[in-house]
């Protein structure tokens, strides 16, 4: 018997070790693990520990132990192997590298070129993250960036480009920042750092490689060198995008076409493209309708039950329709389409809409609203958008007279002036401002039927909700009609109520995805075989059918 305490050895039986008194543990013969001293079991292996459980009945599980055993070391076995096996997948690979980081580290002593680095390297790392990025390699101060491992994306490209001109941004706000602080000793001004970015997407095979001193998971194929040398043709602060994430993020950024160009190791030219700006589209469907649309297609019975609940809200009997439905099966075609008939007859609208990239930033639909409702511009000073927001307000009675400084609040603005400093809890500010924000919308509803859609409340934030809930119990003595779209992993938390419909929406049946394929491939080509193929294998789903 091992004394754990003092780490003599005992006689067998001892309860106590002779050396120090400690009560004695039992080390198991199998694994060596220390057992209390009235264990009959080891504890980490299950091997019997005293005479009387070494009978067959304990024998038999023991050997059942053991198979179990031998069960898991195979499985571990076969995840070892599993490691082994690559994967083939789409990949949007993201290369970023400092500009002149060799005239850099001349000038500058190795330990402050280390803080520079380490800077940029942790801006670059925080936008990346943002986005769910996956940093695959440090290539001395360049990045390799994957987005669509280990977790894939619809909008992987659009991840991918936001996040380039995010990096871009960043390090440009941080030079500002620092030109504002004093100088540093000797006269010296800090360094300001600028990049290169080239963004490709393409079929990789991603596993684990190198030996077994360092090994990474890496992706393997054309697609990261083309990134790579895309970086290299990339202008400092810009990114470049060849055609094929081009295609992908078309209508959601601005890019200029550098035409047809020879990469190094890639035997025919490639068209890249240099990304401007960020267009004003914030979804795929709006990206889709500033292109054009693919004429409706069935959907009459959904647009009838619509317009239905839409003349109810006009008469004060106000209304809220669910509609759910899986990604690109028309939820947003179907809130355009209703958007269209209450313009025409002179209704406001108000479009609230969540996002993937901020389901953690408090109220972001309504400051989002609020921000194109107002119409703040990039240029605009916090007192010009102050003085936006006060305008605005005056057009309406609000019951409380704190509203002007919850909202300035809430749109991170000045204080008005000659106001009382808000004083409430944090807790408190936000009831207030849901509050005020649910009061104006109502309020709105007096003027004229107002339409509101909520879209995607699958990406919504609490605050958000809780407001949306708020609105809700208002809706049916309003002129309002909520529309509140969602993908079937969001589940709405509202009680059925008389003024609450949901709709589902469900694939196209056969003849209106005959009849899409044909608007969108022109009806020649319905009549063949291809068309046909399309019909059969986008199984009625609209997105699908565009796609292909
Ligand atoms: N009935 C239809 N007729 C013609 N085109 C349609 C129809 N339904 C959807 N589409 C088109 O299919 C594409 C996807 O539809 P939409 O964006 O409305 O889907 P969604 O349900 O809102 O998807 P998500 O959950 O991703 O927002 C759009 O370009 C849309 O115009
Ligand atoms: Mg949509």
């Amino acid at each position: 018997m091992h004394c754990a305490r003092c780490g003599s050895e005992n006689p067998n039986g001892a309860k106590f070790c002779i050396e120090c008194a400690a009560p004695l543990q039992k080390r198991c013969p199998s694994c060596g693990a220390e057992n209390l001293p009235r264990a009959k079991f080891c504890g980490e292996c299950a091997t019997p520990l005293t005479a009387e459980v070494q009978g067959s009945k304990f024998q038999v599980q023991s050997l059942e132990y053991s198979a179990v055993q031998e069960g898991l070391a195979f499985r571990h076995r076969e995840l070892e192997t599993r490691q082994d096996i690559a994967e083939r997948r789409q990949l949007t690979v993201l290369f970023c590298d400092l500009v002149g980081s060799t005239a850099l580290s001349a000038q500058l002593d190795p330990e402050e070129l280390r803080e520079v680095v380490r800077a940029y390297q942790e801006t670059c790392a925080t936008v990346i993250r943002c986005y769910d990025g996956h940093i695959a390699q440090h290539l001395g101060d360049g990045l390799l960036v994957y987005f669509g491992y280990p977790v894939a994306h619809e909008d992987d490209a659009r991840r991918a480009v936001r996040a380039g001109l995010e990096i871009i941004r960043a390090l440009q706000s941080r030079a500002r920042q620092q030109a504002a602080n004093p100088p540093l000793p000797y006269g010296r001004r800090p360094n300001s750092l600028h990049v290169r970015i080239g963004v490709h997407t393409g079929l990789v095979v991603i596993g684990e490689i190198g030996s077994s001193a360092k090994r990474e998971i890496l992706a393997l194929g054309e697609t990261p060198n083309v990134a790579a040398r895309l970086q290299g043709l990339a202008e400092p602060d810009t990114v470049v995008l060849s055609a094929v994430t081009q295609r992908l993020v078309q209508g959601l950024f601005t890019c200029e076409e550098l035409g047809p160009q020879m990469l190094k190791g890639i035997s025919t030219p490639l068209v890249v493209y240099r990304v401007v700006a960020e267009s004003a589209a914030q979804s795929r469907f709006e990206a889709a309708a500033r292109i054009g649309l693919t004429p409706l297609v069935g959907r009459e019975q959904e647009v009838g039950l619509l317009l239905e609940r839409w003349k109810h809200a006009t008469t004060g009997e106000g209304q809220v329709v669910l509609l759910s439905g899986e990604p690109g099966i028309g939820k947003s075609r179907l809130v355009q389409v209703l958007k269209e008939q209450v313009a025409a007859a002179g209704a406001t609208r108000i479009e609230f809409r969540c996002s993937p990239y901020h389901q953690n930033s408090a109220f972001y639909p309504i400051i989002d609203h609020l921000q194109r409702f107002l119409q703040f511009t990039q240029d605009d000073t916090p007192q010009t958008k102050l003085a936006k927001l006060q305008q605005a307000l005056a057009a309406y009675r609000f019951p409380h007279a704190d509203t002007g400084s919850l909202l300035a609040a809430l749109l991170s603005l000045p204080q008005p002036e000659g106001a009382p400093p808000l004083t409430l809890s944090p807790q408190k500010q936000k009831q207030r401002t849901q509050e005020a924000l649910v009061a104006w919308l109502v309020e709105e509803a007096t003027k004229a039927a107002v339409y509101c859609v909520w879209e995607d409340l699958h990406w919504v934030d609490p605050s958000s909700l809780e407001l949306l809930t708020l609105l809700l119990d208002q809706v049916p003595t309003t002129r309002l009609l909520a529309m509140l779209t969602f993908r079937p992993d969001f589940t709405p938390p509202w009680r059925p109520r008389s003024h609450i419909s949901h709709l589902t929406l469900h694939r196209l049946g056969r003849p209106q995805a005959e009849a899409m394929v044909g608007k969108v491939t022109g009806d020649n080509l319905l009549h063949d075989l291809r068309g046909q193929q399309i019909v059969a294998k986008t199984d009625g789903a609209p997105l699908f059918v565009e796609e292909m």
